[in-house]
């Protein structure tokens, strides 16, 4: 656990350990910090532009609070140290890389993705649904092997969810989040894909190719309007 009354987010600056990434107009910066040898990572948006900070920073960071209030103790999931400010979340530091399509070399173990599908199970019997899982940068895999998620800023809770059309929706990410991992398995270790997760996989990408194509034709006759 991590004491977060002495930190003020004016000083992280100063006693960070490093930046995991710069801030960019929309997104926080991610401090390394290191207290009495505990390490955490800050999601922080305390230098955003004001009307950013203010509106969309303090409730992202509000509502990826409220999430990893419902996913305590879980495992694969960070635990959470708390809020700096309403503007910033302390997190666990998982040591390790992420899934991103540049770490395609990544060596797996034979039962990381099984795990992932366990973690998956959990929090969506915990009632709730991740829904950015699928470019991978989200997905941590640790020194340990074994893989973590973070970001929860986008996720749903099905116990907001109850009513048409949100129950769809939260159904909708459900499965898109399970659609994820067979998308991460496509690129790290197709030939593990059994013929039922290839022909969703097919099906699937071919919808994501109409739905994009009908947008990039929207966008051109969207353009020649203005
Ligand atoms: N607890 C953690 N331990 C280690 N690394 C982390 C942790 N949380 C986040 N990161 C790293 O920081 C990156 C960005 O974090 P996160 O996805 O939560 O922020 P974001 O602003 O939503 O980013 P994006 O817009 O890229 O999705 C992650 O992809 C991961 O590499
Ligand atoms: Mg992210």
């Amino acid at each position: 656990m991590m004491n977060l009354e002495s930190l003020k987010l004016s000083s992280l600056s100063e006693n960070h350990c490093g930046i995991l990434r710069q801030s960019s107009n929309t997104r926080p910066v991610i401090w390394i910090i290191e207290e009495y040898g505990v390490r955490a990572v800050v999601k922080d948006f305390s230098t955003s532009k004001f009307f950013y900070r203010n509106i969309i920073g303090r409730f992202l960071i509000w509502r990826e609070h409220k999430a990893y209030k419902q996913l305590r103790g879980l495992k694969g999931i960070p635990a959470c140290y708390g809020v700096i400010d309403g503007l910033a979340l302390a997190l666990e530091e998982i040591p390790g890389q992420p899934l991103k399509k540049r770490n395609k070399n990544i060596k797996l173990s034979g039962t990381f993705f099984d795990d992932l599908k366990n973690i998956v199970d959990s929090f969506h019997r915990r009632g709730l649904a991740h829904s950015d899982l699928k470019n991978g940068a989200n997905v941590l895999v640790g020194y340990n092997g074994l893989p973590y998620i973070v970001d929860w800023s986008a996720s749903l809770s099905e116990k907001e969810c109850k009513f048409f059309p949100m129950n769809r929706i939260y159904r909708r990410f459900v499965l898109d989040d399970y659609f994820a991992i067979i998308k991460l398995k496509m690129r790290y270790v197709p030939e593990t894909l059994t013929p039922e997760e290839k022909r969703k996989y097919t099906q699937q990408s071919y919808i994501e190719r109409s739905v994009r194509g009908i947008r990039d034709r929207l966008r051109k006759i969207f353009k020649k309007m203005v």
